[in-house]
């Protein structure tokens, strides 16, 4: 059988001629956004349905309600909770006493983009260290070419992302299968650089420094746990960007 091929798309956008078309793609937004999904997930909440821009989000949550749901509405804009939503986009605030049984909407400035754009993949994960093995074994289980599109900031790519990807990767490239392009190399090297020490990885790379800045520090901590969190993240059968907890 010939070797599937293994993408990353550095920066949050398709290089030229690529497209997830019948691809599994999987979105890294390590700070914050898909460590949140897994966070919320992995807490028990019924989905997430990501939005990037903030009236989008509002209508969608007018939504659920009109459905007679109660559904949260979190996320940031500058890394703080938007006026009006009920959750900011700190993991940290996505505990089981506030999310199990939730519907979320997520609306963030760059992850949840990303989510938005790779909406037509075959399949879609959202991923982040917290969750990288079980995305990964769920990954792995498809026969279609793999797409790791880190979210980056702003159309710059980010290294936390990168390495995430990396790590991915790396669970990946032992199935004989997958056949890597430079790109998904260059973030495989860069998680070996990384490996040893993430918590070190998201002090160091600019946005983790912002977040610390911000006094957002505890979320660098939830966040560079690896495989904290056994939930794989995908898009529900059917539905356009309802985010779930893979069975
Ligand atoms: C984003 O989507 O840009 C991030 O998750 C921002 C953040 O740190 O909250």
């Amino acid at each position: 059988m010939a070797p599937l091929p293994l993408r990353t798309w550095l920066t949050g956008a398709p290089p030229r001629g690529q497209d997830v078309a019948g691809a599994c793609a999987v979105v890294v937004d390590v700070l914050r956004a898909t460590s949140t999904v897994a966070a919320a997930l992995g807490h028990g909440a019924a989905c997430v349905i990501p939005r990037t821009d903030v009236d989008e989000a509002f209508e969608a949550r007018a939504e659920l309600e009109r459905r007679g749901e109660e559904p949260l509405l979190g996320g940031e804009r500058g890394g703080f909770k938007v006026p009006g939503f009920d959750l900011g986009n700190s993991p940290l605030e996505y505990g089981a006493e506030r999310v199990a049984g939730k519907s979320l909407i997520l609306c963030t400035s760059n992850g949840t983009a990303a989510l938005e754009l790779c909406h037509g993949a075959s399949r879609l994960y959202a991923a982040s260290f917290v969750n990288a093995g079980a995305t990964a074994a769920a990954v792995a289980k498809g026969a279609e070419p793999v797409i790791l599109c880190c979210a980056g900031k702003e159309g710059a790519p980010s290294l936390e992302d990168v390495c995430c990807a990396g790590l991915i990767a790396a669970s990946l490239l032992k199935v004989y299968r997958y056949e890597a392009d430079d790109a998904t190399t260059m973030a495989y090297l860069c998680w070996k650089y990384y490996a040893a020490d993430v918590r070190r990885l998201l002090k160091t790379c600019n946005h983790g420094r912002h977040l610390a800045g911000l006094g957002f520090e505890e979320d660098l901590a939830f966040c560079s746990q690896v495989d904290a969190l056994p939930v794989a993240a995908t898009q529900r059968d059917g539905e356009k960007l309802v985010v779930v907890a893979q069975d």
